[in-house]
């Protein structure tokens, strides 16, 4: 593409992003490039911007993972879907490309590769597409990470069980969504006033993590349900010693699997019997995670939006200033969202 477009750059390391003119990338013979209509934003955003970790490999750099947009060209190896004029969500991040600045989110014009490519029905709003990339794609991680596979789908006479602790935050929705397509009864902790929408997306039962018996209330419901919880994805800070107490209670012999989201500390919590892994996508080789990122966007998200099964969620906070209002929206993440999910049009 010839010219230039507006991007909100990291000029440095523990910086404030500044919005420039950069020249506006071709795309590789996978790639796609979008103009973005709208960007959601992540925690990874703000740690990136404020503290440089996870590293940023390039300066200046461009952040963000998360955009909706319509299709301005694709390579020369893209000959079906999306073509240009598609209205489309995608996964835009630097992070897989090398720190390479013409693919992060934050900006008018980014690429990212058709496998992180996928069309958005007229029913989902530029707005309430963004809000899916990453965080789906990090919901099925999980799962993968401590060995469930995708193709897995319980039946309600294997009594599998899951605890989701996190369950209003952004990746603890599409874990939620997910746990429940792959035939898990679905415990999940969440503040008393995001019981009911988490019902809506598949939880079986939410507990207010604040109740000092919060524990025990879920030991019981297990106990209750005479179903086997062997299985936790602890979605947020703070949630590896409270799932482990409710495993020690409910595994009984059995082994059990928890994947942890945030950055897993080497001193943090054990179990004996209970295998704690960190959340993370199979990168065993490019191609292994190509073919991880199609099974995700392709496969799980493009047929679960055709048909419902999977919703844009948690609910949009439209923050105003598009790539002006960047620093600001991002300081607001950083105070902290309750089942919200921030989003700037751009
Ligand atoms: N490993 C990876 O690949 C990867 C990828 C993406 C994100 N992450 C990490 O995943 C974590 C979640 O990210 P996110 O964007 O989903 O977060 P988020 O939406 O910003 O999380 C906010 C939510 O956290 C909930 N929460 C806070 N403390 C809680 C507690 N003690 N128990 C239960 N819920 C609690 C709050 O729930 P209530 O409103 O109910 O109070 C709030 O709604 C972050 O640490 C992020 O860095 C990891």
């Amino acid at each position: 593409m010839t010219g230039t477009h507006l991007a909100a750059i990291l000029p440095e390391k523990r910086a404030r992003l500044q919005v420039v003119e950069r020249a506006t990338p071709e795309p590789g013979p996978n790639e796609v490039v979008i103009e973005v209509k709208a960007i959601a934003l992540n925690p990874i955003d703000y740690s990136q911007r404020d503290t440089g970790m996870p590293p940023v490999p390039v300066y200046p750099a461009v952040l963000g993972c998360d955009v909706a947009g319509v299709v301005a060209k694709v390579g020369a190896n893209i000959t079906t879907a999306p073509a240009p004029g598609s209205r489309v969500l995608a996964m835009a991040t630097s992070f897989f490309h090398d720190g390479s600045p013409d693919h992060g989110a934050f900006q008018k014009y980014t690429l990212a590769q058709s496998e992180a490519v996928v069309a958005l029905p007229d029913a989902i709003s530029f707005e309430q597409g963004a809000t899916l990339p990453i965080c789906f794609m990090t919901a099925l991680n999980a799962w993968v990470t401590i060995g469930i596979s995708l193709d897995t789908r319980y039946a309600p006479e294997d009594k599998q069980a899951v605890l989701i602790w996190g369950g209003a935050s952004s990746v603890g929705t599409f874990a939620v969504q997910t746990a429940k397509l792959l035939g898990f009864r679905v415990y999940v902790t969440a503040s008393p006033w995001h019981h009911e929408y988490l019902e809506t997306l598949g939880a079986h039962a939410v507990f207010d993590y604040h109740a000092s018996d919060v524990v025990s209330q879920i030991v019981d419901a297990v106990n209750r349900d005479g179903v086997a919880l062997h299985t936790a994805h602890c979605v947020v800070i703070g949630s590896l010693q409270p799932t482990l107490d409710v495993l020690k209670e409910t595994k009984g012999a059995s082994a059990a699997r928890v994947v942890y989201s945030p950055p897993l500390l080497p001193d943090h919590p054990t179990l004996d019997g209970v295998e704690i892994k960190w959340n993370f996508p199979p990168m065993q080789s490019e191609a292994v995670l190509n073919k991880h990122m199609y099974e995700c966007f392709h496969v799980w998200l493009r047929n679960g939006l055709e048909s419902g099964t999977i919703v844009p969620s948690p609910p949009v906070q439209i923050e105003d200033g598009g790539l002006e209002g960047l620093n600001a929206a991002l300081d607001k993440l950083k105070v902290g969202v309750s089942g919200r999910k921030i989003v700037l049009q751009i």
